[in-house]
């Protein structure tokens, strides 16, 4: 086990290049199931999560080579339509696969993933839109089974779900006739998903919006050249810590279009920004202002960065709101944040954040992703210093991240401990 020593006051200073985003290239590598083929996807982020689906495409059949950004993926070779719990237990996206093996072998035994750290995280709306399209799903011994042929229908999702959307899309690329998808989620993941789909052969319009089209294809092309899209929630947590922690730094190889509720509140905030096509410059101090946040589904406020907001607020000159309308539950880092010294107190899934002047550092526990980036804010901006245990959440889902904040003036080390 490893965790993060930091020693916090430290201003930023300097250039972060952000990576590909994590729940883009976990769906696409998914979608490589779907047909066979041979696939290079470029700018993938060496994460725990993507060496996981890694593992689970191994597993399936697939033979893939990955170093230096570049991952390659042999499809021809699969033959193996499960997903075991050994794997899904560790990583919920490994339930992508679903979608793409009941389309290329009309049959798909995938486990069902447990909850996660904040809670439950249903998939019955993924099923519903299997059923929708006309497969068999039974539940057997923890593992969806998913049988027959999928034919075009109409889905109406009652809520937004970046999942089921993902696996809806999946499974009706080759489905005969046409599928409408209502209420689709419209996440620049789910774009670029899209345009990995259309690249490949597939017929789909409505992209960046809630009604979705698919007229179903034969066959789709079998090699793809394709690069990842940037991480928007790396970006938009490197814009949160240089607000905290005053200073000046310059993000490239993101698209701040992905970023706009962020960066309007980051400017609310008090932030100072530059916006290029593909780079950002923050100049971040004197003081932060509170600003309320709710999430909700893109183009809103992502619940991917509601954890590290609460950590900035923390240090706001006055009280704040944060409401979660997506996981009323996801606030495992709120009790972790007041032994750092902020103030908040939390009702169901709304947390009133007092300002305080100053944090000071302490031993602290991830439980999540993103609960763990809040965690190392707070103790980049904390006085004295912090231990953040139990990081192997963080390496989920931001790659190198010490590496890029220590590149940047950040007093961080990673030790045995
Ligand atoms: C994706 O999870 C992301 N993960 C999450 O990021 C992100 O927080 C979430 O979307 C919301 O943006 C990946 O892309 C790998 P949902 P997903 O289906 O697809 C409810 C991170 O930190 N729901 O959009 O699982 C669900 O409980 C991770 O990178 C159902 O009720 O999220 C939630 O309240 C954490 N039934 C809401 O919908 C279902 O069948 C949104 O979930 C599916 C979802």
């Amino acid at each position: 086990m490893y965790k993060f020593i930091i020693r916090g006051g430290q201003p930023l200073s300097g250039d972060v290049f952000i990576s590909g985003a994590k729940n883009a290239v976990l769906p696409i590598m998914a979608a490589t199931l779907i047909t066979p083929g041979h696939f290079i996807l470029r700018n993938v982020p060496d994460l725990r999560d993507t060496r996981t689906m890694l593992k689970l495409l191994e597993i399936i059949g697939a033979k893939v080579n990955f170093s230096d950004g570049k991952m390659e993926i042999d499809s021809t070779t699969c033959s193996n339509p499960v997903a075991p719990y050994e794997v899904v237990k560790t990583m919920r996206a490994s339930f992508d696969v679903l979608g793409p093996l009941s389309s290329r072998f009309r049959y798909a035994k995938v486990s069902l993933p447990g909850g996660c750290a904040w809670g439950p995280r249903p998939v019955d709306l993924h099923l519903k839109a299997l059923k929708a399209l006309g497969t068999e799903v039974t539940l057997e011994g923890g593992y969806i089974i998913v049988k027959g042929a999928a034919s075009g229908a109409e889905i109406n999702f009652e809520l937004s779900s970046v999942g089921a959307t993902k696996n809806a899309l999946m499974a009706a690329v080759k489905a005969e006739g046409q599928t409408i998808i209502q209420n689709a989620a419209r996440e620049p993941e789910i774009t670029a998903l899209i345009d990995f789909l259309n690249a490949l052969g597939a017929d789909i319009s409505g992209q960046d919006s809630t009604r979705l089209c698919i007229n179903g294809v034969k066959e789709l092309k079998n090699e793809l050249d394709f690069t990842i899209i940037p991480d928007r929630i790396e970006a938009g947590t490197f814009l949160i810590t240089n607000l905290l922690l005053g200073g000046e730094i310059r993000l490239h190889n993101v698209n701040p279009e992905h970023l706009a509720i962020v960066l309007t509140k980051l400017q609310e905030a008090g932030s100072r920004l530059e916006i290029t096509a593909d780079s950002i410059l923050s100049q971040g101090g004197p003081s932060i202002a509170p600003v309320n946040i709710t999430t909700a589904p893109y183009p809103g406020f992502p619940t991917d960065l509601q954890a590290q907001w609460m950590a900035l607020m923390s240090r706001a000159v006055g009280d704040s709101i944060i409401i979660d309308e997506i996981y009323h539950d996801r606030f495992t880092h709120v009790a972790e944040l007041n032994r750092l010294g902020a103030r908040i107190k939390l009702e169901q899934n709304v947390a009133v954040v007092e300002g305080v002047a100053r944090l000071t550092g302490a031993p602290v526990m991830s439980t999540d992703i993103r609960a763990s980036a809040s965690l190392i804010i707070a103790g980049l901006a904390a006085a004295g210093e912090t231990e953040v245990s139990r990081i192997y959440h963080i390496d989920r889902g931001y790659e190198k991240i010490e590496t890029k904040l220590k590149n940047i003036g950040a007093d961080i080390s990673r030790v045995r401990g």
